[in-house]
């Protein structure tokens, strides 16, 4: 297995780090061993923290520079601060007064809004046919919650060809490069540990037909671990317990990395982003992209309605004027239930965690210093005690500091809300089992092939239950979406009970 990629551009491999550095150490002259050690002693004995130090006396040479250059990343400047206020104690209930429900672009248009819908998919396949759109995939979570060894991205999910999530991407991208006779480009984020099998992976599969020059892969920043009183943990002796800093640290390491220079270098405007664990994206959807540029936002989201009251997503609201996502934990019990005066629900609009961004709207938050709110999740980390013994605690024993994309939406101009059919766009690969787990999204793209064939007069063969009674795949490279398979199938083919059909 290949350990980096060479063909495909990697950038910041180096810049890990750079979206939080504190500048420290500018001199030219490479700081000796003994002077950073000195350095580092005292910046953590000055925070309680120098327990990081202990098993000095037991590393080797290579094992010392290791944990002194982590060390020397702690962004402290920003920590300190967070330390007190989302460590040790927890932050204030950040649950706001006067949430009134956000505005929606419904799936389909009234008549009013028919025109404008028209008009937006010409716009956003003018967009896309000009190279102006970009995908970006954040791959930089560490699927704790699957336990998948190896990146996200090479779970297998597909129904019939067993085709990993990066295979999906990269072959609906190849799509859209055929269909709009256009090189797109594919930024993927990933963390410092799994960058390597990430780009490894990718590069053993040739990019799966990709041009290797036009897949990007870049680093986010890492932040250390905290124990219950705000103590950094250490992973091993030589090694800090670092977690990714949250897929809102994308926007930094976007600039951090180069990524997004060299996007506006190419005439990329618009970042159309998601979730490495979503295998029914549609990342080149004309009409989001079309409305996204048509009504000037410079953040774009699509929602779905809420399944129920208390479905575990982000609620999207408007809150002074902006949009706001609440998570569902922060959200009240009572706006929760409350309905409108036809009994529907009153706050109905669920994040879906896909989002369009203009380059140059993370260009400004970015360059203005604007910093995402830190949130505290209490997680079980794998930790180094003071005997010298790894243990895994079978409870949370640690918190760690994450930022959220969508936290950007109130600071973006016009943000615009797309209502989509959840079951043709979202199935979220989060679990081993059950709910949003690699069996449930096999079961919604099967779903989803049998309703674009019956669109296009198949008759599908379904158990008593209604579930096709048949293992269905449709390639990218046939069909995009239920337009395309009703252009491409002019003699229905009649499909049997228990069939396995791959459709390429
Ligand atoms: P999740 O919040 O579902 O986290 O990420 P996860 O890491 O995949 O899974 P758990 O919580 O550990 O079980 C949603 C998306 O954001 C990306 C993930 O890769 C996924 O695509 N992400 C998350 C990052 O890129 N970086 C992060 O620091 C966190």
């Amino acid at each position: 297995m290949a350990v980096d990629a060479p063909h495909s551009r990697v950038l910041g491999r180096y810049a890990t780090w750079a979206g939080h550095r504190d500048t420290m150490n500018k001199t030219s002259q490479p700081e000796s061993t003994e002077s950073r050690y000195r350095r580092c002693t005292e910046q953590l004995a000055a925070r309680g923290q120098d327990h990081v130090l202990r098993w000095w006396d037991d590393l080797g040479t290579s094992a010392r520079e290791h944990l002194l250059s982590e060390i020397d990343s702690i962004p402290w400047s920003h920590l300190d601060p967070l330390i007190e206020t989302h460590i040790r104690n927890r932050p204030e209930d950040e649950v706001r007064a006067n949430l009134e429900p956000a505005a929606v672009f419904p799936h389909r248009p009234d008549a009013d809004s028919a025109a404008l819908y028209r008009g937006a998919v010409v716009l956003g396949d003018e967009l896309i046919r000009a190279g102006k759109v970009a995908a970006f995939t954040v791959a930089g979570g560490q699927g704790t919650r699957l336990g998948f060894e190896g990146p996200k991205g090479a779970v297998t999910i597909s129904p019939v060809r067993d085709k990993t999530l990066f295979q999906l991407f990269a072959e609906t991208i190849m799509a859209v490069r055929k269909r709009y006779d256009v090189a797109i480009r594919w930024y993927i984020m990933t963390n410092p540990v799994n960058h390597r099998q990430t780009a490894g992976f990718l590069e053993d599969h040739s990019y799966f037909g990709l041009p290797p020059q036009d897949v990007v892969l870049f680093t986010q920043g890492m932040l250390p671990s905290f124990d219950l009183n705000g103590k950094i943990l250490l992973e091993d002796k030589h090694r800090v317990a670092l977690a990714p800093d949250g897929h809102g640290g994308s926007l930094k390491s976007l600039v951090a990395s180069g990524a997004l220079e060299e996007m506006a270098s190419r005439g990329i405007e618009i970042i159309s982003y998601f979730q490495v664990d979503n295998p029914l994206v549609r990342p080149f959807d004309p009409l989001f992209i079309g409305l996204h540029a048509k009504t000037g936002s410079e953040m774009s989201t699509k929602v779905a309605t809420k399944a129920d009251d208390f479905e575990r997503v982000g609620n999207l609201c408007m809150h002074e004027g902006r949009v706001v996502v609440v998570e569902y934990t922060k959200f009240p019990d009572d706006l929760a239930r409350a309905k409108n005066p036809d009994g529907s629900r009153r706050f109905d609009v669920g994040n879906l965690a896909i989002h369009l961004l203009n380059v140059a709207f993370v260009d400004r938050i970015i360059a203005q210093n604007f910093e995402l709110p830190y949130r505290r999740a209490e997680k079980t980390v794998t930790w180094m005690d003071e005997n010298g013994f790894q243990r895994t605690p079978p409870t949370p024993n640690a918190i760690k500091l994450e930022t959220f994309v969508f936290d950007a939406l109130p600071l973006a101009k016009n943000p615009l809300l797309l209502e989509v059919d959840r079951a043709e766009e979202f199935s979220p690969v989060k679990n081993a089992k059950g709910v949003d787990s690699v069996e449930s999204a096999i079961c919604h793209q099967i779903a989803r092939a049998a309703r674009w064939l019956e669109g296009a007069g198949v008759t599908i063969p379904r158990k008593p239950d209604g579930e096709p009674d048949i293992i269905i795949e449709i390639a990218p490279s046939y069909a995009r979406n239920a337009e395309d398979v009703k252009r491409r199938v002019t003699n229905p083919p009649e499909l049997h009970p228990g069939e396995t059909i791959y459709i390429s």
